[in-house]
């Protein structure tokens, strides 16, 4: 139970977390701290490859072959960590580090033992490691045959998989197996921002949403035939969205605009996930279009009665990443257009008046995450929930009251959710513990309760203000008014 406590003794203004239950954590992910990206056998990523031979795609030409250098420099980063009072550190284990190649024949020794090296790390800081199996950086070799559109994807990814938990499943208890499944699918495989860069909006994309479902499923149910009963922990998804706002509230479309948005960038995952198939909306809609688009078939796959039964009831928990949110309109001008962000007859956008940070598309609204967390509750039988990401970007500096200021906010709006929305949230993870790489946009965001030097060979690691709010935080497992 999380209790809300105003004015503890009349001086300190703090609500209060009592709640043991309730974990303060933060986030990163292997691409973007690690660095040491070709050392002791680890194989290249497409990320690697990407930002190697197209550094005009990212700001400034930057890459994350160093980037926070955590991988020589982890130690410090536990201890950090255990400075905060941090109960649990989510991070990413990257693909080609165990398997240079992505297939289960060649496993690279050395990367293993970082893995080991951290999670034992972490163990004797009392820290728990949250591992997310993919944030984005797919081996190089997978992504020439196709990557997530390949539907041999599903064997590649249950292989890995099934190996990390072989190796590292007796001390990690909780197990994440796609980073923000829409960013994979519509970004990578859909409009081709992100690694590997491919434009096949609606075609490629669906192909890769059907494949990361399903593969998420396949590594469910081997978690639980093989895993479960002799180590005993959870195995999730971690979904990304913006809530938004009608653009009219009295008319109808621009209301059924939020659902429409809302059920094409997550519930197109969730959905199948607990109910066996594609929201009828998403089917519905991609149908109609395709069919006048002169398509034989939907461009959505569909699922055969096996998997439809296979998919039912496949996590045991939601990650959650939340940052921003959006106003949505409906939409139906382009008939001709394909993929999630057209397929959904809405358009979506941003108020000018609402306040901006130093990453374009992150806007600070707070109360969007208790939406979000509602929507969540009452589309998906409510769930059990971790906040995996929430973060706010600057152009650096320590004194970065604006990220206090952030993560308050919102915090206060997550304790609304719990106690006056009946969500079941149970941990909160800032994004991010480091400065990072911030894929296209390169190092310039700082998003880190930490700042990272990267003129210096070492990466200087300096907490930041935020950090320092944040451990009297979790401390005091209270959001803090008074700093
Ligand atoms: C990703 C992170 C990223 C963050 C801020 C999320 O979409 O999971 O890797 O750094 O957003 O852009």
């Amino acid at each position: 139970m999380i209790v809300f406590v105003d004015e503890l003794d009349g001086e300190e203004k703090i609500n209060v977390y009592q709640a043991y239950d309730f974990i303060f954590g933060s986030a990163t992910a292997a691409y973007q701290i690690e660095g040491g990206w070709s050392d002791d056998g680890k194989g290249e990523s497409h990320w690697d490859r990407w930002t190697h031979c197209t550094p005009s795609l990212i700001a400034n030409g930057d890459n994350a072959d160093v980037a926070c250098d955590s991988y020589h420099n982890y130690k410090e980063d536990v201890a950090l960590l255990a400075n905060m009072g941090a109960q649990f550190y989510r991070f990413s284990i990257s693909w080609p580090r165990i398997l240079p190649d992505g297939l289960v024949h060649k496993i690279n020794e050395p990367g293993v033992q970082y893995y080991r090296n951290l999670i034992s790390e972490l163990k004797h800081n009392n820290i728990l490691p949250f591992a997310t199996l993919y944030h984005w950086d797919l081996p190089q070799k997978l992504s020439e045959l196709g990557g997530w559109t390949n539907p041999w994807i599903l064997s590649w990814f249950t292989d890995y998989a099934r190996l990390c938990f072989q190796l590292f499943g007796d001390d990690v208890k909780h197990w994440m197996t796609i980073n923000e499944p829409k960013q994979v699918c519509s970004f990578s495989y859909g409009i081709g921002l992100l690694a590997p860069g491919v434009c096949s909006p609606g075609v490629g994309e669906y192909l890769a949403v059907h494949n990361v479902i399903r593969a998420h499923a396949e590594v469910y149910h081997v978690y639980n035939k093989e895993f479960r009963c002799k180590q005993g922990g959870m195995l999730g998804i971690v979904v990304d969205s913006p809530w938004y706002e009608p653009e009219d509230p009295g008319n109808p479309d621009d209301v059924a605009a939020v659902d429409s948005k809302l059920l094409f960038g997550i519930g197109i995952y969730l959905h199948p996930l607990v109910f066996g198939d594609y929201p009828d909306v998403v089917k519905e809609k991609v149908k109609r279009r395709s069919e006048v688009q002169g398509f034989q078939r939907s461009r959505l796959p569909e699922f055969n009665d096996d998997e439809k039964l296979k998919l039912k009831k496949c996590f045991d928990f939601i990650g959650l990443n939340y940052y921003t949110s959006g106003i949505a309109k409906g939409d139906r001008s382009n008939p001709e257009g394909k993929g999630c962000f057209v397929d959904c007859e809405a358009i979506e956008y941003q108020a000018h008046c609402w306040e901006s940070c130093a990453l374009f598309w992150l806007k600070v609204v707070p109360k969007g995450i208790r939406h979000v967390l509602k929507w969540l509750t009452d589309h998906f039988e409510r769930p059990l929930i971790y906040i995996t990401e929430n973060g706010y970007a600057d152009n650096g500096g320590l004194e970065d009251y604006a990220r206090i200021n952030y993560i308050k906010r919102h915090l206060s709006q997550v304790k609304d959710a719990i106690d006056l929305d009946n969500c079941n949230v149970k941990g909160y993870a800032y994004w991010s513990l480091l400065d990072n790489f911030e894929w296209r946009e390169g190092f310039r965001p700082r998003m880190g309760l930490i700042s990272v030097d990267y003129r210096s060979p070492c990466r200087r690691r300096t907490p930041k203000k935020s950090a320092e709010y944040y451990k009297n935080v979790i401390s005091a497992r209270a959001v803090i008014d008074d700093q």
